[in-house]
């Protein structure tokens, strides 16, 4: 990897997103026979969060776990003296004296970026409020186990213009896969970002096309995509943005309009019933979202290796 970091897709070469999957799959590989491959041993990586998770906190301490190094969980919010202000240019110089590397989970993103900027270790994005790369990285990997090719593929993403969806501008845009952003009024990707994403995709042949109406949007995609309507963040805002988004829900009656072998993909968490109908959720002919997500462990271990490793096999 050429980046020290991975903070945001759009900042990745084609060619290390490729190095990405390529360890990805020789790592997976290797879990999978059960054959250990340590390479971090004696590394430590801190775990910085003030936000819940589910799988990025556990799918990165064990994949570190089982890359043989120490996985610490730090709360910001609880533990860290960030909470009494002690400052970001402080802890990143501090923890860059005890740790390897830093994964980060927060609100703002310019923190993540800070800490990259004034410590001297890797830091990895694991969510912010801005993008979240690991994810998308590991949904387009599991695309790439499922279809075969990326060129081609339509994503339809719908939904809230959220963290997910910037990140999904990036990881199309660079990868040649066409997104179909589905998103009410109100709620879509920052202008400035759909931009960026479009000078990139000029390059790769990636259309990105803007819908408002759901049926429309999810004609002929290969990947109907979802995520929450309000993230983390945005608990209270919930019940507007149900009545405001019901038209966007993933169910049985919107796919009719997608191709024929769809696949159904979830960053998870979902709320059933609410994004996403339990009956799609659980169509396994369709649904990928397990899939998906133990991938984020093996996407995630090939990151940390190809940042924090010094030496390959
Ligand atoms: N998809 C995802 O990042 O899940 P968590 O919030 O559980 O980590
Ligand atoms: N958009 C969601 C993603 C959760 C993985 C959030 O930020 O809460």
């Amino acid at each position: 990897m050429r980046n020290r970091h991975l903070i945001a897709i759009k900042h990745l070469h084609i060619d290390e997103i490729f190095e990405i999957f390529e360890e990805t799959k020789r790592i997976k590989d290797l879990t999978k026979k059960g054959i250990p491959f340590k390479p971090l041993e004696g590394k430590t990586l801190g775990m910085l969060f003030s936000k819940s998770s589910t799988r990025t906190r556990i799918s990165f301490e064990v994949g570190m776990y089982q890359l043989g190094g120490y996985p610490m969980y730090l709360d910001i919010k609880k533990s860290l003296q960030m909470r009494h202000g002690e400052s970001i240019y402080d802890t990143a110089n501090v923890l860059s004296r005890y740790l390897n590397g830093i994964m980060i989970r927060t609100y703002d993103h310019s923190d993540a970026e800070k800490l990259a900027e004034y410590g001297t270790i890797p830091v990895i994005n694991g969510l912010t409020d801005l993008f979240h790369p690991c994810q998308i990285l590991t949904d387009i990997y599991t695309i790439i186990e499922k279809f075969g090719i990326l060129g081609g593929i339509r994503v339809a993403f719908i939904g809230d213009g959220n963290n997910v969806a910037n990140s999904w501008l990036f990881g199309a845009a660079k990868t040649g896969i066409n997104l179909n952003l589905i998103i009410p009024e109100g709620y879509e990707c920052k202008p400035e970002l759909l931009e960026e994403a479009q000078q990139i995709a000029k390059n790769t042949g990636s259309v990105i096309q803007i819908f408002n109406n759901a049926a429309e949007g999810v004609k002929d995609a290969d990947v109907v995509y979802t995520d929450v309507w309000a993230s983390m963040g945005q608990e209270e805002e919930a019940e507007k943005r149900n009545e405001i988004f019901s038209k966007f829900q993933v169910n049985r009656a919107l796919l009719e309009n997608a191709s024929k072998n769809y696949k159904v993909m979830h960053c998870l968490p979902a709320h059933r019933g609410v994004e996403i109908t339990d009956e799609v959720m659980d169509d396994m002919a369709h649904s990928i979202v397990f899939d998906q997500a133990e991938n984020r462990m093996h996407v995630q271990k090939a990151i940390l290796y190809l940042l924090m490793g010094e030496f390959k096999l």
